[in-house]
């Protein structure tokens, strides 16, 4: 484990956010096995709890802490970093993208391209998820390794105290009060096996504690 609470907490808000993404695919595929409509109320919960914590608070972090301090200490990953930022400049406007789409099956259940609509949200969802998990494991592979090789003591000391400032309230690094219906709504409601609570124990995170 790193020693860095930056990484540390990279690493958690990874493994929640890439146990929503997930689940957000597999609900629809299961869904669309089993001929049934999707649940709206989940899959609109889990959009907002992409649009609202990582979009605003992990990316941002990312963005605006960890990468300047790479690009300061070495140029090995500059077209990487470049590639991540223009990823998290483009996703807020995605996640919105598919919101709406959601909105819109909702509404238009009985009209003759429910069908269509449908298709096109669970294509556009499929796309999205696969891109958000290579952006990633990208950082996991590329990203935190580097910073772990170049950024000095007073860097981490900086990082640190920033992103102790922000926790994701799905890993319970003292969560954020405000967050947790949502993210109580998310794990009780998804339907077995699909819940986001055996997705998050495989990857031994510590939600259980206060869930
Ligand atoms: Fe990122
Ligand atoms: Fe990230």
């Amino acid at each position: 484990m790193s020693p860095h609470s930056t990484i540390r907490i990279i690493q958690d808000e990874h493994g929640a956010l890439s146990a929503v993404l997930r689940s957000i695919s597999l609900l629809l595929s299961e869904c669309r096995r089993r001929k049934i409509p999707p649940d709206f109320a989940i899959l609109r919960a889990m959009l907002f709890y992409i649009d609202e914590f990582p979009e605003k608070v992990h990316h941002t972090k990312e963005s605006r802490l960890l990468f300047p301090l790479l690009r300061e200490r070495s140029v090995e990953a500059a077209e990487v970093l470049d590639r991540l930022d223009r990823d998290h400049a483009g996703s807020e406007q995605a996640v919105r993208v598919l919101e709406h789409e959601l909105l819109g099956l909702e509404m238009m259940t009985e009209a003759r391209d429910a069908d269509a609509r449908r298709e096109h949200f669970e294509a556009s969802v499929h796309r999205y998820v696969a891109a958000y998990l290579e952006h990633i494991d990208c950082e996991e592979r590329i990203v935190l390794p580097l910073a772990e090789r170049v950024l000095t003591p007073g860097d981490w000391a900086e990082l640190d105290a920033a992103f102790m400032e922000n926790r994701d309230p799905l890993t319970h690094r003292e969560p954020d009060d405000d967050f947790r219906p949502l993210f109580k709504r998310i794990l009780m409601t998804m339907p077995s096996p699909l819940g986001l609570g055996p997705a998050m124990e495989a990857m031994r995170t510590s939600y259980p504690r206060g869930a």
